[in-house]
């Protein structure tokens, strides 16, 4: 049998490393990060907490990536370069067969992001992602009659 090896946490830190080092020279979201992240190895730490997570299930990434987008000035023709990069850096340093599966990764993620930081009203988003408003059963209290 010819079973690919599984992917291996040197080869996710690789692809992490490889997509960010473009990332930061790119013309068009290159600025975006540069002026976001402030402590680079911290980030990279954190994104390889993530493509653990998302790919060998470790569980070792607790954030939210939805929230950390929110404040970000980000347009939508950015998602295509960014999984432009990533794609392109997955098949320089990973096998065939793991770019294809962490590039399909990426495209749900970034599909799911784009919906919800692009297309959804404000209100469908805070239900999304804050649900810290009044609970149910407090919102739908019979109100007071004046019998
Ligand atoms: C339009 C494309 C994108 C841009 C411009 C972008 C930009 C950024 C920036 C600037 C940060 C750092 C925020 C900070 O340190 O304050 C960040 C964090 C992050 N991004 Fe993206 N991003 C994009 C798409 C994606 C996609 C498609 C994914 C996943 C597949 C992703 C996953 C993450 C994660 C996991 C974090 C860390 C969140 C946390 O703080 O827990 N990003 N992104």
């Amino acid at each position: 049998m010819n079973a690919t090896p599984p992917l291996t946490e040197q080869e996710i830190a690789l692809l992490v490393d490889s997509f960010y080092a473009k990332v930061r020279v790119d013309p068009e979201i290159g600025p975006v990060f540069n002026d976001a992240v402030k402590n680079w190895d911290a980030h990279l730490a954190l994104l390889k907490d993530f493509w653990s997570t998302v790919l060998l299930t470790t569980g070792r990434y607790k954030g939210n990536p939805l929230l950390a987008h929110f404040r970000l000035p980000i347009e939508e023709r950015y998602f295509a370069r960014w999984l432009t990069l990533f794609r392109e850096t997955a098949d320089e340093v990973v096998s065939a067969p793991h770019a294809e599966v962490v590039a399909q990764k990426a495209n749900l993620i970034a599909m799911n992001m784009k919906r919800v930081l692009l297309s959804q009203s404000n209100a469908q988003r805070d239900r999304t992602l804050l649900p810290t408003g009044p609970k149910l059963s407090e919102k739908h209290q019979p109100k007071e009659r004046n019998l």
